[in-house]
């Protein structure tokens, strides 16, 4: 098991990443439960292939859990199933001290650190993520939010759990389809900020896709120390170092938003897309080699990640995608920052990219390969 800090002054935590740790949960979350029973949120899925271990962990330590589920799926990130939410908490008579339990992936997550964020003017709340995704990114680092009929995440706060307990036995019922998705945001640590990592990614990255126990270990363990390092220097994304963790976003929020943010492209799949993209614009400018782009976009295909937005058959031009990125909510001041590479391992934040220019490129990617 490792245990990672996530140092932040008077809001720091722990992240334990470990194979089976789910079981131990009553012991590693003791300081954190204050009564006999526990507030848990999840959706329906994490509920039914995790929710009877945390019961039984719990349990373990003379503790009952009381369940919040969802239905699975983006839907349950609403101002109704917030208020929901609310509603039963405060019906429950949770206290400012309490722990609100969230169990399940980034959706699950982002919710219910939002309700603990917002209700009594802050709560506590401990994450218990069950997706590589969340295991990796949405769990760690405090943002919270749901989405709005206007976009994702457009309403939220940054409110940092108290413990993030990542068991990655839990990946075990994980479909391949998002194991992969999970797997782009992890093999992001290494483009943007630790070659050494890139070139373990590109050795192991099958391990990691495969669930071996070792690979799958030290892949978490590596993001979570990653992100508890940038998160530890920007908790709020003021100073760049934050927004670095964007990498690929900016090109893989417009290929979600022109596919419909539905299941043809998951967003970790969007986001693995964004980073070829992000690579091969960086060659475009000579911030990197050709072979560097052509490294990034190696690693992705070879984790059976999409590496060619041509074979999206999206029915749209680079104008049309560099449109969606107009909304994207990382716009400042007229501006958007793209993430771009000057080396592998090496990101930085561009705010003079031209939109003309992006929309040529992309234009050159639809028709490509
Ligand atoms: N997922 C990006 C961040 O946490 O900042």
């Amino acid at each position: 098991m490792a245990v990672i800090r996530v140092e932040l002054a008077g809001r720091g935590y722990d992240v334990q990443v470990g194979n089976g740790l789910l079981d131990d949960a009553g012991s590693l979350a003791k300081g954190f439960i204050r009564k006999d029973r526990v507030a848990a949120v999840a959706d329906r899925n994490s509920h039914a292939a995790h929710g009877e271990r945390l019961e039984t962990a719990l349990g373990a330590t003379g503790v009952g859990v009381d369940w919040f589920i969802a239905e699975a799926g983006e839907g349950a990130k609403s101002w109704a199933v917030l208020e929901k939410l609310i509603d039963w908490l405060l019906e429950r008579g949770i206290e400012r001290g309490d722990h609100i339990f969230a169990l399940g992936g980034g959706v699950v997550g982002d919710l219910t650190g939002f309700a603990a964020a917002v209700l009594k003017r802050g709560c506590g709340f401990v994450q218990i993520p069950t997706t590589l995704l969340a295991q990796v990114d949405s769990s760690v680092g405090g943002k919270t939010a749901i989405n709005t009929s206007a976009g994702k995440n457009l309403v939220g706060a940054f409110h940092q759990p108290a413990l993030v307990l990542a068991d990655t036995a839990t990946l075990d019922t994980l479909p391949p389809r998002e194991m992969g998705a999970g797997y782009a945001e992890v093999i992001k640590y290494g483009i943007l900020g630790d070659a050494d990592f890139f070139e373990w990614c590109e050795a192991n990255g099958a391990k990691v896709t495969a669930r071996d126990p070792e690979a799958l270990q030290y892949a978490v363990t590596q993001s979570v120390k990653a992100k508890a390092r940038i998160v530890a220097e920007d908790e709020r994304e003021t100073t760049g170092k934050r927004a670095l963790l964007n990498l690929g976003h900016t090109f893989g929020h417009a290929l979600e938003a022109e596919t419909g943010f539905s299941d043809i492209l998951l967003h970790g799949e969007a986001v693995a897309l964004g980073m070829v993209l992000a690579a091969r614009y960086s060659a475009r400018q000579d911030y990197i080699s050709l072979d560097d782009a052509a490294r990034v976009t190696a690693a992705i295909d070879k984790a059976g990640l999409r590496s060619e937005i041509a074979s999206l058959g999206m029915d749209c031009s680079g104008a049309d995608l560099a449109a969606h990125m107009l909304h994207d909510k990382k716009m400042d001041a007229g501006t958007l920052p793209f993430i771009l590479l000057s080396g592998i391992g090496a990101a930085f934040v561009d705010k003079q990219v031209d939109m003309a220019d992006i929309a040529a490129f992309l234009s050159e990617q639809l028709q490509a390969h």
